[in-house]
C-alpha cells in the first residue's frame, strides 16, 4: 500500500494534489511520499521482529540524500556497491556500522574509505577482492570484516538482466566452491570472516527462489561451522518485487515467515537489503502531455519526461501504471503510446494505454521511486528533474532541477 491516492479524481500525494506540485516545481518531477517510505521499511523490519536483524536499504534504488536521511532516522542500515553510495549514506546522516558494502568490482580507494569509516562487512565477490582487502587492511592495520557473497544457481526468474543467482551472472562465488574460499578467507590475518551473502536477483514475485537460495546457504553456514569457521550473520540480499500493474508479489510479512521457517531456531543474524520494496511504490515520475498526435491508426501522447528520466520502460520493457492525475471528463479516451522527446525509437514510458488525454494533461508514472532518478541520464542534453518529498501537507524540493550551464560546466573546448 502506498500513500498516492485520488479524492474526488483528483491524485494526491499525501495531502498534498501533485497537480500542485506540478505548478510549483514544473514537470517532469519525481515525488516521493515519506509515509510510504517509512511503511515499507518498518514493514521489513517488523517482518524479521522475532530475529536478530539489520534492515539494509540498496542505495542503488533511490540514493537522494532526504530518502536516505528519512530512513535513517528509522534506524536503517545501508547496502552500496561505490564510494558514492556510501559518501551519500554519510552526508544523509547514516550510520557507517550499518553499512555493507555489495558489488564486484570495489577498487582499492573505495575500499580504504569503506575501512577507514568503519563499515559493518564487505560483501566479497571474488578471491582477488579477498587477497586485495586483505592487504590494504594490513597496511592500515586494521581487520576486515568480510563475508562472501556466494551464488547459488538458483533461477529468480525473473528479467534477464535483474537475475543475479544463475552460474553464468558474474555475480558472487560459485556456492559449490565456496567452502575452499572461506579456509582461504579464515587464514588471511587482517579478515574476519563474519557472514555468507547471497542476492540472487529483482523484482521476484514468487517466494520458492528465495527459500530454495536460503537453503542452500544454511547448507553451507553449517558445513563451516563444523570446519570451525563460525558464521555470525546471513545475508539474504534484497529482490523481493513490488505491484507495479498485475503483479501479486508476496508481503515483506509472508517473505519473512518463508524465511523463518527455513531458519527455524538457528541463531544467525538476519540482514536484508531491499531496494525496490521500501521505495519504489513511494515516489511517482510526474510529466504533462505536450502534443497529441496520430500516425495512422496509432495515437500517440508526447510527454516532456523521456527514456533519460526513467529508462525502466525503455530498458527492460518495464511496464509501469501511467495515470492521469486530475481525470479529464471532457477528453475522448484512446490508446495511446507514451513517448517521450528523445530522438530514439525505444524512448517510451507506456504503450497501448487506455487514456482520455488532452494536451497539457498531467500525467503520473507509478512506481518510479526505486530505479528511476537514480538510472536518470542527461541524454540529449537534458538537464535531471527535480525530486521533492511530500510529507503530510508539507512539500519539500529535496534535489533542484539542473540547469543546462550546469551540464557542461566541466567541459571546455580546445586552444584556438
Ligand atoms: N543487493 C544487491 C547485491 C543487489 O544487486 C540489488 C539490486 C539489491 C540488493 C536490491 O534489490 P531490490 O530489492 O531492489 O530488488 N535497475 C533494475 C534493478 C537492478 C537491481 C540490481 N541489484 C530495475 O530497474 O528493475
Amino acid at each position: 500500500m502506498d500513500h498516492f491516492n485520488y479524492r474526488d479524481d483528483v491524485l494526491y500525494a499525501e495531502d498534498v494534489p501533485l497537480a500542485d506540485i506540478a505548478a510549483r516545481f514544473g514537470t517532469p518531477c519525481y515525488v516521493y511520499s515519506r509515509a510510504t517510505l517509512e511503511r515499507h521499511w518498518r514493514a521489513f523490519d517488523r517482518a524479521f521482529r522475532d530475529h536478530p536483524h539489520l534492515v539494509c536499504f540498496a542505495v542503488k534504488a533511490n540514493s537522494n540524500l532526504a530518502v536516505l536521511n528519512v530512513l535513517a532516522r528509522l534506524g536503517s542500515g545501508f547496502d552500496i556497491v561505490s564510494l558514492g553510495e556510501l559518501e551519500r549514506v554519510l552526508a544523509a546522516g547514516g550510520d557507517p556500522a550499518k553499512v555493507i558494502f555489495s558489488g564486484v568490482g570495489k577498487r582499492e580507494d573505495e575500499i580504504r574509505f569503506a575501512l577507514e569509516v568503519g563499515i559493518r562487512c564487505f560483501n566479497v565477490e571474488s578471491e582477488s577482492e579477498l587477497i586485495r582487502l586483505d592487504r590494504i587492511a594490513e597496511e592500515m592495520g586494521v581487520v576486515a570484516p568480510v563475508s562472501l557473497r556466494v551464488n547459488p544457481d538458483v533461477d529468480a526468474q525473473t528479467h534477464p538482466y535483474i537475475a543475479t543467482g544463475l552460474k553464468e551472472n558474474k555475480f558472487g562465488i560459485d556456492i559449490h566452491a565456496a567452502e575452499e574460499v572461506y579456509v582461504r578467507a579464515a587464514a588471511l590475518p587482517n579478515l574476519r570472516v563474519t557472514g555468507i551473502d547471497c542476492h540472487i536477483g529483482s523484482q521476484l514475485t514468487d517466494l520458492a527462489p528465495f527459500i530454495d537460495a536460503l537453503g542452500r546457504v544454511l547448507t553451507l553456514a553449517e558445513r563451516l561451522g563444523e570446519i570451525g569457521i563460525p558464521i555470525a550473520h546471513l545475508d539474504i540480499g534484497g529482490g523481493l518485487g513490488i505491484r507495479y500493474t498485475e503483479e501479486h508479489p508476496p508481503e515483506p510479512a509472508a517473505y519473512a515467515a518463508a524465511m523463518s521457517y527455513q531458519l527455524g531456531d538457528r541463531p544467525y543474524e538476519i540482514l536484508l537489503e531491499p531496494g525496490r520494496a521500501i521505495a519504489g511504490n513511494a515516489g511517482v515520475l510526474l510529466t504533462r502531455v505536450e502534443y497529441l498526435k496520430e500516425n495512422g491508426t496509432r495515437h500517440f501522447a508526447i510527454l516532456d519526461a523521456a527514456m533519460n528520466d526513467l529508462v525502466r520502460p525503455a530498458l527492460y520493457q518495464a511496464v509501469q501504471d501511467i495515470v492521469p492525475v486530475i481525470h479529464d471528463t471532457e477528453a475522448e479516451p484512446a490508446r495511446y503510446d507514451l513517448v517521450g522527446p528523445v530522438c530514439e525509437t525505444g524512448d517510451f514510458l507506456g504503450k497501448g494505454r487506455q487514456l482520455a488525454l488532452r494536451e497539457g494533461d498531467l500525467l503520473a508514472v507509478r512506481g518510479s521511486g526505486a530505479y528511476g532518478f537514480t538510472m536518470s541520464s542527461n541524454y540529449n542534453s537534458r538537464p535531471r528533474v527535480p525530486e521533492v518529498m511530500v510529507d503530510g501537507d508539507q512539500v519539500h524540493l529535496v534535489r533542484e532541477r539542473e540547469t543546462v550551464a550546469s551540464l557542461y560546466a566541466g567541459e571546455s573546448v580546445l586552444p584556438s
